[in-house]
């Protein structure tokens, strides 16, 4: 009789030991068996393995924060590339790096609504980074436009927002996918970690090997921990999502909600292509934003998403601070937007909550 561990264990170490010379000096060549967790770790495999089922990929690399992988996907697509497009509707920390580090080739914005025709007008073999859905208010990309318009491009999709359970970009065109599993994968607020899922991840694993981004064991495992209940997570929230943005869409108070399951929405109709449901991040407008934000109580002010409990803030104020005016006008964020991202709290008690702060 064997039996074996019911959760993957948590390999601290640092390095591993070798019964001979032959299979260390092997294991250097053939990056198996493990060899030192910069490189590879049975923990953080674990947690790949999962990663990469629930994409539909061949493999995974997981890294220390979403950033770092963001980072290391451009960093390995755009080694040799004649050009690099982005879409202009990303979040913050990737404008931020796309200024701070020095590419091997020229970097171009496009708007998400003209990303067709901005693809279709690159050079041959350019690297695209896509962001789906959009964050505050949850514009849906055309991946499959963009896809055919470029057949040569390295398209990354970040699909942080959607988890993989709402959408697989792989299987819609994509070449890598990139999440910050601090966030739906993890699910718990508990952990700061990223992903890169794709059939060619040599480059992007030795970034990781070469910068040393790495994830730690013990973070990996909640990750993987987090991963058991993912489906069931981000349906509760989504359907709490859908029913928040449906009722506030009737709100006399509320000027504009942003949810692609609303008929409303301008993407609603790509509801069932690259995406499957809104999840469980939606935006909506109010003439006094901190006057509601101080009145909840079942909500909390927070920037985040994609953990148990429901966050709200303000998306000019807090997450778009950064951006400038005009910029954040032209990406649809009006000075009274609020983005919640929804827990798995009663839906019924944030209704009541969301009411009562809306109606005094
Ligand atoms: C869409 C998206 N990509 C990447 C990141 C960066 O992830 P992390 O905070 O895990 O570094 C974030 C963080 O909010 C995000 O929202």
């Amino acid at each position: 009789m064997t039996s074996r561990p019911a959760v993957p264990p948590v390999v601290l170490a640092s390095t591993f030991v070798f019964e001979d010379a032959e299979s260390m000096a092997r294991s250097v060549q053939e990056r198996t068996p493990h060899l030192y967790s910069r490189w590879s770790n049975p923990t953080v495999e674990a947690l790949e393995a999962e990663v990469a089922k629930l994409e539909g990929a061949e493999g995974c690399v997981a890294f220390g924060s979403g950033m770092a992988a963001v980072h290391a996907a451009l960093l390995a697509a755009t080694e040799g590339a004649p050009a690099l497009a982005v879409q202009r509707e990303i979040y913050g920390g990737t404008h931020e790096l796309l200024g701070f580090a020095t590419w091997p080739c020229p970097v171009s914005r496009f708007s998400l609504v003209d990303a067709v025709d901005a693809a279709a007008a690159l050079p041959e073999g350019a690297v695209i980074l896509l962001e789906l859905p959009t964050n505050p208010i949850v514009r849906v990309v055309d991946l499959e436009g963009v896809r055919a318009a470029a057949p040569t491009a390295t398209i990354i999709v970040d699909a942080t927002f959607a988890s993989p359970v709402f959408s697989r970009p792989l299987e819609h065109g994509a070449d890598l996918v990139v999440h910050s599993a601090t966030k739906y994968l993890a699910g718990h607020h508990d952990v700061v970690a990223g992903v890169v899922s794709g059939s060619d991840l040599d480059a992007v694993w030795r970034v990781r090997k070469v910068l040393g981004a790495v994830l730690d064991p013990a973070a990996a495992y909640r990750v993987w921990r987090g991963l058991r209940t993912l489906k069931l997570r981000v349906r509760q929230q989504n359907a709490t999502a859908e029913l928040l943005s449906a009722r506030l869409e009737e709100h006399p108070r509320v000027t504009a909600v942003h949810h692609p399951s609303l008929p409303s929405h301008p993407d609603h109709g790509r509801l069932g292509g690259v995406l499957s449901a809104g999840g469980g991040v939606f935006s909506f407008d109010v003439p006094d934003p901190s006057a509601v934000l101080n009145r909840l109580t079942r909500f909390e002010l927070a920037p985040s998403l994609g953990g148990t409990n429901t966050l709200i803030t303000s998306a000019a104020g807090v997450t778009h601070a950064n951006v400038s005016p005009e910029e954040q006008a032209e990406a649809g964020i009006s000075q009274g937007l609020l983005r919640v991202a929804v827990g798995l709290e009663d839906a019924e008690e944030l209704w009541a909550d969301l009411e009562a702060a809306l109606s005094q």
